[in-house]
């Protein structure tokens, strides 16, 4: 796996400083919730994050999935979301924070705000690790952010390529001869 690494972009240890912070303002954010959290986690690129986030959350958390679908073997060309399967959450009057990876050019997350919207949350908010600021269209809101990156198809972290990758520890670059 390593030899096809080109360059990391985001250490393991930066992604870690950044996902405490990230918990610390969600938590300031709920203070007030006495219901609690319900997170919906878009299947599978945010489950590492996820994880990760959970552990650093002292409040009461529900977790629930929304399974979209983009990209299909070998192509780091989105095909347009679909989603799969149905809403795994019971999210009607609860406060919802719906967690994905990356935001790229903003349709799966559109796609997943409007099918959480439509089952009457209490609150919905949204939290990404990565977001392509270039990409990202301004209609699609996104409350908590991780990092921006610049526009290169990354994987690692639970970001895959050809279902492979999602057990890097960082966020990486892949060399070309891995997409020939
Ligand atoms: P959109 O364009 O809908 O993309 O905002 C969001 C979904 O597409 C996937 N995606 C990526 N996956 N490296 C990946 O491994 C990338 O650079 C990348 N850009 C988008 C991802 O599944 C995300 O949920």
């Amino acid at each position: 796996m390593q030899a096809d690494i080109d360059r990391i972009l985001i250490p393991s240890g930066q992604i870690a400083a950044r996902v405490k912070q990230l918990a610390h303002d969600i938590t300031q954010t709920y203070a007030d919730s006495e219901q609690g959290l319900m997170i919906v986690c878009v299947l599978s690129g945010s489950i590492v994050f996820v994880a990760d986030l959970i552990r650093h959350l002292p409040i009461k958390t529900k977790i629930g999935s929304i399974a979209v679908s983009s990209y299909k073997g070998k192509t780091t060309r989105s095909l347009g979301p679909a989603l799969i399967g149905r809403l795994e959450a019971d999210v009607a009057g609860r406060n919802v924070l719906l967690v994905d990876d990356i935001i790229d050019t903003g349709q799966t997350l559109r796609l997943a705000q409007n099918e959480l919207a439509a089952q009457g949350p209490a609150s919905l908010r949204t939290c990404v690790l990565l977001r392509k600021p270039h990409r990202a269209p301004r209609d699609v809101r996104v409350d908590f952010v991780g990092f921006d990156v610049e526009d290169v198809f990354v994987v690692g972290y639970g970001l895959d390529y050809d279902g492979d990758y999602r057990n890097l520890p960082d966020v990486a670059v892949l060399k070309p001869h891995v997409y020939d």
